[in-house]
């Protein structure tokens, strides 16, 4: 099976956990496109979604479903995003597009956080793909400073503003061995919007798609 095959074989099974009659949290990326094609499919059935990119909204617009803005919005029973990469504990890195600083706000606000991915994203330890940090502008020196005290190289994601007109540093060379420690910390420095470590709110669910078919792992309580 081609990595695009085993996205969309995640995006299916995802359909199984939006709830009718209610609005669903929809991520961006990929594998979430591949979702909101499917969703399009029982677009009669659902209230609308809140889109955490501008990317996502216009993809959920074309399909007709109704995109709703996030304070609106009481309650969110479900949030489908992927991630760039998973643990088996289901602490993720994220913000491979960018929408770090809007996934995370959505995932916040989400009573379940399904995770779609393709097998290649499930690893052992976080940090082998470099980790985006949404920085204010003016503090891309300072951030970056202190993230070489931390022994990471980061780069600065060229020709790239966020849909919240910051920018994004990868941050390379991290081996991160205790996810909702680093994201706590990381959280601390001035001018860093955003990490993107989701361990502290991880997913609840991951829907990983393998050869063999879609495996699920639940987060244990
Ligand atoms: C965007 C994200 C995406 O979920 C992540 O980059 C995965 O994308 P893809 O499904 O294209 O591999 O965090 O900010």
């Amino acid at each position: 099976m081609t990595q695009d095959e085993l996205k969309q074989q995640v995006a299916q099974a995802a359909l199984e956990h939006v709830v009718e009659d209610a609005v669903v949290g929809v991520g961006s990326g990929s594998t979430v496109n591949c979702f909101i094609d499917a969703l399009a499919s029982m677009k009669n059935r659902i209230d609308g979604a809140v889109a955490a990119s501008d990317a996502s909204a216009e993809r959920l617009k074309k399909h007709g479903i109704r995109v709703v803005d996030l304070n609106s919005v009481a309650e969110l029973p479900v949030y489908i995003d992927g991630a760039d990469e998973i643990t088996e504990h289901l602490h993720m890195i994220k913000g491979g597009g960018g929408a770090l600083t809007r996934e995370k706000i959505v995932a916040a606000v989400a009573r379940k956080f399904v995770c779609i991915c393709d097998a290649s994203k499930l690893v052992p330890v976080l940090g082998k793909y470099p980790l985006p940090l949404e920085v204010v502008p003016m503090a891309r020196s300072h951030v970056g400073r202190e993230m070489l005290r931390r022994g990471a190289q980061p780069v600065l994601r060229e020709n790239f503003k966020t849909d919240n007109g910051n920018l994004i540093l990868d941050c390379h060379g991290l081996t991160v061995l205790d996810p909702p420690a680093l994201e706590r910390d990381l959280d601390g420095i001035a001018g860093v919007v955003t990490n993107g470590i989701f361990a502290r709110r991880g997913a609840d669910v991951l829907l990983l798609g393998t050869p063999d078919g879609v495996k699920t792992t639940r987060r244990k309580a």
